[in-house]
């Protein structure tokens, strides 16, 4: 979006402010002393920006505008549908969102409309373009917010109706749709569109077929309604940028086809710092790691959108970060590849539900606050390294994720109904890479593996055929795969794949799995290396697989119960690459090691030198970012790093580091 720029600001809400006009110059000078050049305006201004229908009072947020401008701050303007005025809900009941029991909500809250209602969308689309006739050419509005936080599903008759017109489309024929949801179980065959409905807790529940293609219709219906805005703003400013905030391990659409109509990816960053047990590097592994998803979605820089600069109000525990944490957060989204650093919010309200939630200014209105004096001083590290903007990532490893799958593991019946921990599992083979200083990226189920030394395919569940096809090609040419248990089960459609398993992918693994063993929380496995395998011994839990080798070579064995002695873990060649098999979820311990030995000589960590526990290196194009998140000082060959304290080299290409902080 600009060169050697950062961005760095918040949401901000002056229209909470507008009896006070004391508070916008006061805000507009602490921004200046807090290196701000980036807020997002206007997110629930709906009711100042449109009291009555039709009349629009604009002027507040021009005058805004201007001043934060003239004072350097550039503007991520919103479009306002996230939270609608009461008037509009009480006069057209139908935005009112339908619930899964059939009850329409009551007006209140917000994110909480109907995707589908043609009136919603007319309203949204006056407003957004009145917005975007006045401010679309301001030389301030740099982005444009999609409303927030996109989430939830509506199951009014409009959508029943539009979800039967989307399964017409995608299937053609109720017949293909019969078979694709496998409906002669429990004679569930439709005769007609019209007997088709929303999954319904006094309803459908057991078409695992009709629920994972209702997650698909949400998926797209939200992603359509994205559109339906981004395009009423373009028609009058055809070459706004637009981006939408996403969230932390959320399940509401498929973000990889949200992704493909945004200019910029963005999320809300809300970590629970300083829980007890975590360390301070596991919350950050497990925050990167959203972070790395973000990247890949467009395969480019994104903005961290909100975070906050202390603490949230919706934790159960709503702990500060500590001194020093909101520098390193801060950094490490840079780090990973964000070229904005932004939080929810600016100013705190008085207030309404979120007036204990953290923000720069709190209600002291002090900047000599612990909180004002760390934010301004991450403002003024991320204006002195604002050449990082833009700097892409060289792909080393990557990480196969498909929201499908996602869908059809939560609403499977068995063989483990506890919670099947993909996002766990995912994280545990990342929090490795992350360990060893080895890049991730996140690749979607279409996406090509192809440029990437390393691929793991944690639980893929749902594996479309296309996709084995690309991993075997992949290790074919090369590559080298890792695949976990209860992978290659189910096609699309969340049908079972009949024969041997995992599906498409047997002759690459060289194993063929006979059993799947589900295992209750806290029982596990032992498992002890196979001839000089270096990691000697490891836990298996969750979900076990038993498997027939077909030509792999064991490398760990279960050592217990009726599988004793099948693999647990196995290498295969294939072609001219390797394929490793995981037969089950180990203990988090046996994950480095055995990234360790599989990335050695394939691929090369972000720093040269062997770090100490609790160091992470993270490189991004030139640059390197070291991070000690440990509770000690660290001494590196070049740099010596207090606790929490990051350090920033960049590389020329000749091997030496210059450090840039
Ligand atoms: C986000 C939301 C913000 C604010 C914040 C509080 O999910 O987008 O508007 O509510 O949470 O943490």
């Amino acid at each position: 979006m600009q060169q050697n720029t950062l961005w760095y600001g918040a949401d901000y809400n002056p229209e909470q402010w507008l009896d006070r006009p004391d508070i916008l110059e006061q805000d507009i000078e602490l921004m200046r002393k807090a290196h701000v050049n980036l807020v997002s305006l206007g997110i629930f201004s709906w009711t100042c920006l449109e009291p009555r229908e039709g009349e629009f009072h604009m002027d507040w947020l021009a005058e805004a505008i201007d001043r934060l401008y003239a004072a350097g701050v550039c503007v991520d303007l919103a479009t306002p549908s996230a939270a609608r005025p009461a008037w509009l809900a009480q006069k057209y009941p139908q935005v009112r969102r339908v619930n899964a029991d059939r009850v329409r909500q009551l007006y209140g809250e917000r994110e909480n409309h109907c995707y589908t209602s043609p009136v919603y969308r007319e309203k949204v689309r006056r407003i957004d373009q009145e917005l975007a006739r006045r401010f679309g050419r301001h030389p301030a509005v740099v982005l444009w917010h999609i409303s927030n936080e996109f989430n939830g599903e509506c199951h009014c008759e409009l959508c029943q109706q539009a979800f039967r017109d989307w399964l017409r489309a995608r299937y053609g024929s109720l017949e293909a749709i019969n078979r694709a949801w496998n409906t002669r179980f429990w004679s569930h065959e439709y005769t007609d569109f019209s007997q088709i409905e929303s999954p319904a807790p006094h309803g459908e529940r057991a078409m695992c077929g009709l629920l994972l293609d209702w997650k698909r219709f949400v998926s797209h219906q939200t992603v359509d309604f994205m559109k339906w805005e981004r395009d009423s703003v373009r028609e009058i400013v055809p070459e706004a940028k637009v981006c939408v905030n996403l969230m932390d391990r959320f399940d509401g659409f498929d973000h990889f086809e949200m992704a493909r109509e945004i200019d910029v990816a963005s999320w809300d960053s809300y970590p629970f710092w300083h829980r007890p047990g975590d360390t301070i590097e596991k919350t950050a592994i497990s925050c990167a790691m959203m972070h790395d998803l973000m990247y890949s979605l467009k395969d480019r820089p994104f903005l961290m959108m909100e975070n906050t600069p202390s603490f949230v109000n919706w934790h159960g525990v709503c702990k500060s970060k500590k001194p020093g944490v909101n520098l390193m957060t801060g950094l490490q989204a840079v780090a990973h590849g964000a070229d904005g650093v932004l939080y929810f919010q600016w100013r705190q309200s008085r207030g309404a539900c979120e007036k204990f939630h953290g923000a720069v200014v709190g209600h002291d209105g002090r900047e000599d606050h612990r909180v004002f004096r760390e934010a301004a001083q991450l403002g003024d590290v991320l204006r002195r390294i604002g050449r990082v903007a833009g700097a892409r990532k060289k792909k080393q490893a990557a990480i196969v994720f498909d929201y499908d799958n996602l869908w059809a593991l939560d609403r499977s019946m068995g063989p483990r109904n506890d919670g099947h921990g993909l996002w766990e599992e995912v994280e545990r083979h990342y929090a490795a890479l992350a360990r060893l200083g080895v890049g991730a990226d996140f690749l979607p189920p279409d996406g090509d593996p192809h440029g990437y030394a390393l691929v793991i395919v944690p639980m893929l569940y749902l594996m479309r055929e296309d996709l084995a096809g690309r991993l075997r090609a992949f290790v074919q040419g090369g590559g080298t795969l890792v695949v976990t248990m209860w992978s290659g089960v189910v096609d699309e459609h969340d049908l079972c794949y009949l024969g041997d398993a995992p599906h498409g992918l047997t002759d690459v693994l060289g194993v063929r799995r006979t059993e799947i063993v589900p295992m209750y929380d806290g029982e596990t496995l032992r498992c002890v290396a196979a001839g000089g395998f270096p990691i000697a011994e490891a836990k298996a839990e969750a979900l076990c697989e038993i498997a027939a080798p077909e030509g792999a070579t064991p490398l760990m064995v279960y050592d217990e119960d009726y599988m004793k002695g099948a693999p647990a873990v196995a290498r295969h060649a294939f072609g001219a690459g390797q394929a490793y098999y995981l037969a089950a979820r180990f203990d988090e311990g046996f994950y480095l090691p055995f990234y360790r030995g599989l990335c050695k000589g394939r691929l090369a960590p972000a720093w040269p030198e062997p770090l100490p526990e609790g160091v992470l290196a993270v490189r991004r194009g030139a640059y390197v970012f070291l991070q000690n998140l440990s509770d000690a000082p660290v001494q590196l060959s070049q740099a010596a790093l207090t606790p929490l304290e990051t350090a920033i080299f960049e590389d020329d290409g000749s091997g030496a580091y210059k450090r840039l902080l």
